[in-house]
């Protein structure tokens, strides 16, 4: 089982306890290794779908923008599309808290396999009350290793260039970044996986 706060990625993190793991297994077979008031941070499962609704819902404009980069509203298909993955090209991950005895989602990364050289594109998004706290940090390292049990060589992702947020995420988990050609107001970012 991995515990996140042991990772070096994660050495400065704020001190909120919290649970790990990157496999429906890991996940299923430690109940016992996971406290009520914990952030749970497992791969997304189909019965997220309604977890997943509220958690978009609840974004704000701004959040929303900043992840879609586009206003538009996400469709019931595309919330089935995420949250009913398909294991061979797609991973993704959610950060998970109980509130008022209910399990709310605060925050999903995703990734999907674009070609068969092992490239995947990903996103991620923080509920806006839990930004800056560093779950963005626990998440994207979460995916990135999900990702890297899954055999992905390279993980791509864009945003846009005044993202501050994204940006200093990005580098700090040691992604390259590079302004798009021509479209400057978007940023690529770039990390090789080791095996
Ligand atoms: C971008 C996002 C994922 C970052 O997650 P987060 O939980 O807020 O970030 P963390 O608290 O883990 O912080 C990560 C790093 O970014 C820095 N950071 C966070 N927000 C920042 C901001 N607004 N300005 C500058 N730096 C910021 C932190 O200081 C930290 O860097 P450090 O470890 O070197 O100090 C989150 O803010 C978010 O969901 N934004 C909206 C959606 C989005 O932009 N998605 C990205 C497009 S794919």
């Amino acid at each position: 089982m991995n515990f996140l706060m042991n990772s070096t990625t994660a050495t400065s993190l704020v001190n909120l306890p919290s649970f790990y793991a990157t496999t429906i297994e890991e996940w299923r077979s430690a109940p016992e290794d996971r406290g009520s008031n914990e952030i749970q941070v497992r791969p997304i499962q189909p019965d997220d779908f309604e977890r997943e609704r509220e958690f978009v819902e609840r974004l704000s404009p701004r959040t929303a923008y900043q992840r879609l980069m586009s206003a538009r509203k996400p469709s019931t298909e595309e919330l089935m599309r995420w949250t009913h993955i398909d294991r061979s090209h797609e991973g993704a991950v959610v950060a998970t808290v109980v509130i008022d005895g209910r399990e709310q989602q605060v925050g999903v990364a995703r990734y999907v396999v674009e070609d068969t050289q092992g490239e995947a594109d990903f996103a991620i998004v923080i509920a806006d009350e839990w930004q800056g706290s560093g779950l963005g940090i626990r998440l994207l390292s979460a995916l990135i290793d999900l990702a890297r049990q899954s055999g992905i060589k390279q993980l791509s992702g864009s945003t846009l260039s005044d993202n501050r947020g994204m940006l200093a995420l990005a580098r700090r988990l040691g992604f390259s970044l590079s302004k798009e050609a021509g479209a400057a107001i978007v940023t690529n970012l770039r990390l090789t996986l080791e095996s």
